[in-house]
């Protein structure tokens, strides 16, 4: 049985899918310590899980993803406590790129500072038409805390990123889409049922090259092509030692759907 976290709800939809639903929303699901803390454990608790195929991550109700970081706990926050809450903050998008399973962003609202950075630091991100991004930090007297300013940057360019983030401007999932943000975006009520047909085709494959797959092009955004290229070889070689990789090339042989094991 699953255990229980803080201000989250976790569900398993399908077989081997997860489904994380950050319920706060007294605050829009705004990201205070305690939220973050219990983000990492659930995410921990996931990856250990040798059956984790997918993670859905998403927010409770239909008005908000995540409204940002805790803007009122910040208020009172010294420079020391500011540091180490963002150290909370990137500690845990790092753990969610690094997270073995695809994880797939469910964004269903308001996307906005902390909110967005969480949605960034996921593998892609599905959005529904009400979906609203921004990274409005520089209107609060801040900058993005938990990586905004380095992900934005690399996955919609330089211009992009430095309009969005100093302008402060509201972004709608239209937009998102346009600037390949998001990778769809669906009606409020279509959201989770897209969530899902993207988790059973991952899901359909062969799960240790899913994550190798991720892997590699998580560590090749932060490698020069030529060395990018390097780890790609030495991955491909590792997945022919595979119990998948046998079944998969049979399964193609003999016309026949793969039944891949964790192997
Ligand atoms: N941190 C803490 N509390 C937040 C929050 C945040 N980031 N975002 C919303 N809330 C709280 C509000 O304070 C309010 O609490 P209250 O009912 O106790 O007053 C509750 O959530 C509902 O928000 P409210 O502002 O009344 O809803 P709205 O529909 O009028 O506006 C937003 C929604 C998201 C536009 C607005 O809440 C907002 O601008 N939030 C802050 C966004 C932000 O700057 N985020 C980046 C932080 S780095």
């Amino acid at each position: 049985m699953a255990p229980t976290f803080d201000c989250l709800l976790l569900t398993q939809p399908q077989d081997d899918v997860w489904l994380i639903t950050i319920d706060r929303p007294k605050a829009l699901n705004a990201l205070n310590k305690a939220l973050l803390t219990s983000l990492s454990q659930a995410f921990q608790w996931l990856d250990a899980l040798p059956t984790t195929k997918v993670i859905l991550l998403t927010g409770n109700g239909d008005k908000a993803f995540v409204a940002g970081a805790d803007v009122v706990a910040m208020q009172a926050m010294t420079a020391l406590e500011a540091r180490d809450f963002s150290h909370l903050g990137m500690a845990l998008m790092h753990q969610i790129e690094a997270c073995s399973a695809p994880v797939i962003a469910l964004v269903n609202g308001y996307c906005l500072g902390g909110g967005c950075e969480l949605a960034l630091s996921c593998d892609y991100i599905l959005a529904s038409e009400n979906a609203v991004f921004s990274q409005p930090e520089v209107s609060l007297g801040i900058t993005p805390g938990f990586g905004g300013t380095q992900r934005l940057a690399r996955y919609i360019g330089k211009g992009n990123a430095m309009q969005w983030i100093l302008t402060g401007d509201r972004i709608s999932a239209q937009d998102a889409h346009k600037l390949t943000l998001c990778h769809q975006v669906l009606s409020p009520s279509e959201l989770l049922k897209g969530g899902l047909a993207q988790a059973e085709k991952i899901a359909k494959n062969a799960p240790q090259a899913v994550r190798f797959a991720k892997q590699l092009i998580h560590q090749g955004l932060n490698l020069s092509l030529h060395d990018g290229c390097q780890l790609e070889t030495e991955r491909f070689a590792l997945s022919f030692t595979t119990q998948d990789q046998t079944e998969g090339m049979a399964a193609f042989a003999e016309r026949r759907p793969a039944r891949f094991s964790h192997q």
